[in-house]
């Protein structure tokens, strides 16, 4: 044996009697040296290795992309390989992992990673519509059950959760994230990196989470994917940086970086965002993964001569690996050999790398996350009923005119139409990560389990939403002309009690490169649910939806409204569940719905402009054909129940910076059926060194009344809710008048304000 071999066996063997003694505690206080002595062993062109990351899509024969699978095969062999991506399952994950560890110097296990971004197998609401519950608590379980079925198939890492602030409907990649507030986006990301990771990443049951992309992804310009984006400082820290912060401080183990251009550096190549940021001014001590060929795409952005310069930029602003991307591979030992590079950057890099995998405990047993033993974890029974669970919570109801919902029993012939209305496929929504096509519960199985023998049920598809192929990569085609489906569509809504049309989105319309010019309800949909409404006036629009929708006609006409996003496996189960009155529905919107597209981006914690108002004339800020304000605004939902609040208590009108401010509001049940409400409180700094939002959400909770039952609801004010980052570039707070509003939604609020001195 080598004498490096002999050491590094040395360092495992202490490792596994470590993790013999304190079970799956890994020994976190000496990853330091053992980091260390690892890389003191490494070779250049090993330590290049650990940045590399290969696509697998990985079969028993070897991984099959760009360079050749024998050629991967080789470099795995050899350890010029850091981690794998889309290698998907026990066999497959031990088969390379063996690859390195039986073939390789120096034997430094492989990371598994995967776009796990709304389950696994089981698949739960798209995280859009998933922030719509406002459940923190059902976020993290959501994750934790993902995190159990992804190590099932030996995947160990996931590109999630996406934390891009988005306010832009066309933005096909809004379905990702958590909508338009920072808050909350914040919160979720708290919540999603929790239920990965648990409390020890060594745990075979958990994941390690990815805080993607960094940085304002979500602010792609015109809302077209990829495309540039131009915000100023103050926007970035203030709206786009507080969520990955918070994920930072929650110590997810990796960030990604992202594909655009912002303010004329790429993301990717941005030593501010990297460096500078992440790293020093936070602290950060996990590493960066880049988007896919994020790297070398900076040549096309004109930011880079040649895929070797790209390397060069990217390794020097502190993207530390190189996602399937040739780069990093192919340049950078002959970049530090030609001075280019110092490589001192490159062990800053290797040492972020080897940090987490230890952290991982795949020092200790690189195959502890492909344990066929772990395969019962997949898609457990009991998976699928918090499937249900968060699903249902996840549903919001937009408009309920003379309560036809819940659904009464007098109601004994439902029709049920549309060409989502039996759709299982659309539930499972994009990013579906190995959950089946076609396998979630549709509007209409779940309604025809939730009635009983005395109520008929009759379906008719009305029309295609979409024609041909549904695939990740392939634009969907969507029909506009075949309308032969109306006729038995519009007879079965006229002999029916009422309709419960099913409208919306497929699920490849929203997703990466999903964006759209037009948000309405695409193809032949208006004008069929013009003709149902035509003969029959009891119409319960059940939308499927990955982004805000156009809706301005559905909202004056049709009585009933329900936002049922992509609700993942148990979809059509939950969306019954809500019909009938099982649950009272409690989902707030997290992203404003538009009155119309071009009022896009729309967001509640807009600037007040110096023109807000002006109703004598036209000069000042709003549109001449339509209202500025949201036909839905963010933070809002309706419930079987009414909640009414009273006025707001604040235990003084003064603060000092180290001092705190009891704010009250009591909240009454004031309908006949028990119900959730999400209590909302929003802040407004009044005047600043730098203009302010005219309102930011600062604290939720989810309350529970019984009819009749009232409650004081109490948020503590600190100085941290009042801090931004400000003109002279601190995150402080600055004393003045502050607003305080509370109530059901970001328009609808009590107000009462306060000084801090
Ligand atoms: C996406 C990332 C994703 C990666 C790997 C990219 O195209 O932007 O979000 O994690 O692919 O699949």
């Amino acid at each position: 044996m080598k004498k490096s071999n002999i050491i590094l066996a040395a360092l495992i063997t202490c490792f596994s009697a470590t993790a013999q003694k304190s079970e799956i505690k890994s020994s976190i206080e000496n990853v330091e040296s053992k980091v260390d002595s690892v890389l003191s062993l490494m070779t250049l062109e090993e330590k290049v290795g650990q940045l590399v990351q290969y696509n697998g899509s990985w079969d028993l024969t070897g991984p099959a992309s760009e360079l050749g699978s024998k050629q991967k095969e080789d470099n795995l062999k050899r350890g010029m390989v850091g981690s794998m991506l889309n290698v998907l399952s026990v066999d497959a994950t031990t088969e390379a992992q063996k690859l390195v560890m039986e073939n390789s110097r120096l034997k430094i296990p492989l990371m598994f990673g995967y776009d796990v971004i709304h389950g696994y197998k089981t698949i739960f609401p798209v995280p859009l519509g998933e922030t719509a519950s406002w459940d923190l608590e059902a976020m993290e379980e959501t994750a934790r059950i993902a995190a159990l079925e992804s190590v099932a198939h030996g995947v160990n890492w996931t590109f999630s959760p996406m934390i891009d602030i988005s306010k832009d409907a066309r933005w096909g990649r809004i379905m990702e994230g958590s909508g338009e507030d920072p808050y909350l986006t914040s919160l979720v990301a708290i919540a999603k990196i929790k239920g990965y990771q648990g409390d020890d990443l060594a745990d075979p049951k958990t994941i390690a989470a990815t805080a993607k992309h960094f940085a304002g992804y979500g602010f792609s310009e015109a809302g077209r994917d990829y495309n540039t984006v131009h915000v100023g400082e103050n926007e970035l820290h203030n709206t786009i940086l507080p969520p990955f912060k918070a994920a930072a401080d929650a110590g997810v183990a990796t960030f990604m970086n992202s594909f655009n251009d912002l303010d004329g550096t790429p993301a990717t190549g941005s030593k501010m965002l990297q460096r500078d940021i992440l790293k020093q001014d936070w602290n950060w001590d996990g590493f960066v993964v880049s988007d896919w060929g994020s790297i070398t795409e900076m040549v096309n952005h004109g930011f880079a001569r040649d895929r070797k310069h790209a390397a060069e930029i990217a390794l020097k602003a502190g993207s530390d690996m190189d996602m399937e991307g040739g780069a990093y591979e192919s340049s950078l030992v002959e970049l530090v050999n030609e001075g280019k590079v110092d490589e001192a950057l490159i062990n800053d890099a290797v040492k972020r790398v080897l940090r987490v995998k230890f952290k991982m405990g795949l020092f200790e047993d690189p195959y502890r996350y492909s344990n066929p033993e772990l395969a019962a974890q997949l898609n457990m029974e009991e998976h699928r009923q918090v499937a249900r669970d968060v699903a249902k919570k996840s549903i919001v109801l937009l408009k309920n005119e003379k309560n036809l919902l819940p659904l009464s029993s007098s109601v004994k012939n439902i029709a049920v139409i549309g060409p989502l209305a039996d759709d299982k496929n659309t539930p499972i929504g994009n990013w579906r990560a190995q959950g089946e096509a076609n396998s979630a519960v549709s509007i209409l199985e779940g309604v025809k389990n939730a009635v009983g023998k005395n109520v008929k049920v009759t379906y008719a598809k009305g029309a295609d939403l979409g024609v041909g192929e549904r695939s990740f990569l392939k634009p969907l085609e969507i029909n506009t002309t075949n309308k032969s489906g109306f006729k038995a569509a519009v007879d079965a809504a006229r002999k029916a009690d009422l309709v419960i049309l099913a409208l919306g989105e497929d699920a490849f319309q929203s997703g990466e490169g999903r964006s759209q010019v037009n948000i309405g309800l695409a193809g032949v949909q208006m004008e069929l649910m013009k003709e149902i409404y035509a003969v029959n006036k009891n119409v319960v629009l059940v939308l499927q939806n990955g982004r805000p929708l156009e809706i301005s006609w559905a909202a004056e006409n049709i009585p009933a409204i329900v936002v049922a996003w992509q609700l993942g496996t148990e979809s059509g189960n939950a969306i019954a569940d809500v019909l009938f009155g099982k649950y009272n529905p409690s989902g707030k919107l997290p992203v404003s719905f538009p009155r119309a597209v071009g009022q896009e981006p729309l967001y509640y914690n807009q600037k007040m402009t110096g023109r807000p108002t002006n109703p004598t004339d036209v000069t000042y800020s709003a549109y001449t054909d339509e209202e500025k304000t949201a036909l839905y605004p963010f933070g809002y939902g309706l419930s079987y129940t009414t909640f009414k609040y009273g006025d707001i208590k604040l235990s003084s009108n003064e603060m000092t910076q180290d001092g705190s401010i009891q704010v009250t509001v009591p909240l009454t049940n004031a309908g006949s059926k028990a119900g959730k409400e999400v209590v909302q409180l929003y802040l407004r700094d009044l005047v600043a060194s730098t203009t302010r939002p005219v309102k930011e959400l600062k604290g939720f909770e989810l309350v529970e009344l019984q009819p009749g039952e009232t409650k004081e609801i109490t948020f503590t004010i600190t100085n941290d809710l009042l801090e931004f980052y400000n003109a002279e570039k601190k995150w402080t707070s600055e004393p003045g008048e502050f607003q305080v509003m509370i109530g059901g939604n970001s328009m609808d609020l009590k107000t009462d304000s306060f000084q801090l001195n």
